[in-house]
């Protein structure tokens, strides 16, 4: 059997979008792009959604927004994707990397320790799709309180440390029976090729902010500022005598295609209605599986608070060193089934560490790393490939301890 890590969930409905999309007459951002920002609200809760080319220019935008830049400092766990720490490099600031609890998400105590007059903005990232704690991270902030000074008109505005959300894995995921998207004042959610809802490439950034911000205003700003600050989008300078425009601040160039938005708009409500569901089906069709292993650490999936939205099966195994992570790795690959591991922790990456960051420091995040192995996890898997993927990790973990 050969099992995919994590292919595209693309049926006939996509087809016809994209298809319509290309037929249309306009294909970069357009009417699919203000469509698929409505489902989001729609359905996610929010007030304001704004579609750009990927999660890592929405981690930027949100940065940017909020005027930070050099000598300004961003908390972020030290177990993520490079992108998080990437976005806060691009802007100029400086990334502070702090430990994880042992649900794989930034421990609210260590960005405590971090934070200090210079702390901006924290970025927790929901691995997983297994949403952080987000009251404990709030109380934090507000503890901080005094040590946060002003820079800017958005910062006196909000006069506090602004919480982003990188809840690339998390769309569909709960925290207090709301969907997350409304944890944070921003929220930024992928739509990569392997996330549970796809544009082949792509994000969407939520506003959430508490008064006296409008969040359409913020919305407003925000549009533009990620079509190079200029005043009107490439449909409406294409109506006839709409030609004039300007350009009013010094904006990126990440706008989301109309063609690329249309693969989101169909796949949206699906997603909410039913494949969410059978992710959580899988999902807990491990947990089953794994519960009696005496080796088998289960990944988090539902609390009085919480509800992951089944991005990643995180499996850990009790007491294995790391050559030995990849050693079962190989005898799971053997066998056709792709898995994968999420994530090395940004110390152990070259950049990082030429930067001076040090795995020491980030015990948590080695011990989650050296023991983790995440499985496939998507609604194409059918039962039969599911009892082969649990047969197949049970025999090589057991032949190895
Ligand atoms: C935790 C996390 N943050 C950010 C990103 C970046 O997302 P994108 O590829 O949409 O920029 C990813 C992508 O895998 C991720 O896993």
């Amino acid at each position: 059997m050969k099992i995919p890590f994590s292919p595209p969930y693309i049926d006939s409905s996509v087809i016809e979008e994209v298809t319509d999309a290309l037929n249309s007459g306009w294909i970069t951002t357009g009417p699919k792009v203000k469509k698929l920002e409505e489902l989001v609200c729609s359905h996610v809760g929010v007030s304001n959604a704004l579609c750009i080319n990927s999660a890592t220019s929405g981690l930027m935008l949100a940065l940017k927004w909020y005027g930070i830049g050099e000598g300004d400092e961003v908390i972020i766990p030290a177990y993520t994707y490079a992108a998080t720490a990437l976005a806060v490099i691009h802007v100029g600031a400086t990334p502070i990397m702090v430990d994880i609890n042992d649900d794989f998400n930034i421990s609210a105590e260590k960005i405590n320790e971090a934070i200090s007059s210079k702390t901006k903005a924290i970025i927790p990232v929901d691995f997983a799709g297994w949403p952080c704690d987000y009251k404990e991270i709030k109380d934090v902030i507000n503890k901080n309180q005094h040590l946060f000074s002003s820079n800017n008109n958005k910062q006196e505005q909000l006069n506090r440390i602004l919480l982003i959300s990188d809840s690339a894995h998390a769309i569909g995921a709960k925290y207090n029976n709301e969907y997350v998207g409304l944890c944070s004042d921003i929220t930024v959610f992928s739509f990569h090729a392997v996330k549970n809802v796809t544009t082949a490439e792509g994000g969407v950034l939520c506003l959430n902010l508490p008064k006296p911000f409008d969040n359409q205003d913020e919305y407003n700003y925000l549009r533009c500022y990620a079509l190079n600050g200029q005043t009107k989008d490439a449909f409406t300078k294409s109506k006839a005598g709409g030609w004039r425009y300007d350009i009013i601040y010094p904006g990126l160039k990440i706008n989301m295609p109309d063609v690329l938005a249309a693969i989101g708009v169909a796949q949206l409500p699906t997603y909410f209605s039913s494949i969410l569901k059978e992710r959580e089906n899988i999902y807990q069709f491990y947990q089953e599986f794994f519960k009696d292993k005496s080796w088998a650490i289960l990944p988090p999936f539902k609390s009085e608070e919480k509800l992951s939205s089944c991005h990643l099966y995180p499996l850990r195994i009790k007491n294995i060193t790391e050559e030995t992570r990849d050693s079962i790795i190989n005898h799971i690959s053997e066998k056709g089934v792709a898995v994968n591991v999420h994530f090395q922790p940004l110390p152990l990456l070259s950049l990082f560490k030429g930067m001076g960051y040090s795995i020491s420091d980030y015990p948590n995040a080695y011990d989650n790393y050296k023991s983790e192995i995440s499985l496939p996890i998507y609604p194409q898997l059918t039962q039969g490939e599911l009892n082969y993927i649990v047969k197949s990790v049970e025999q090589a973990v057991e032949s190895h301890l």
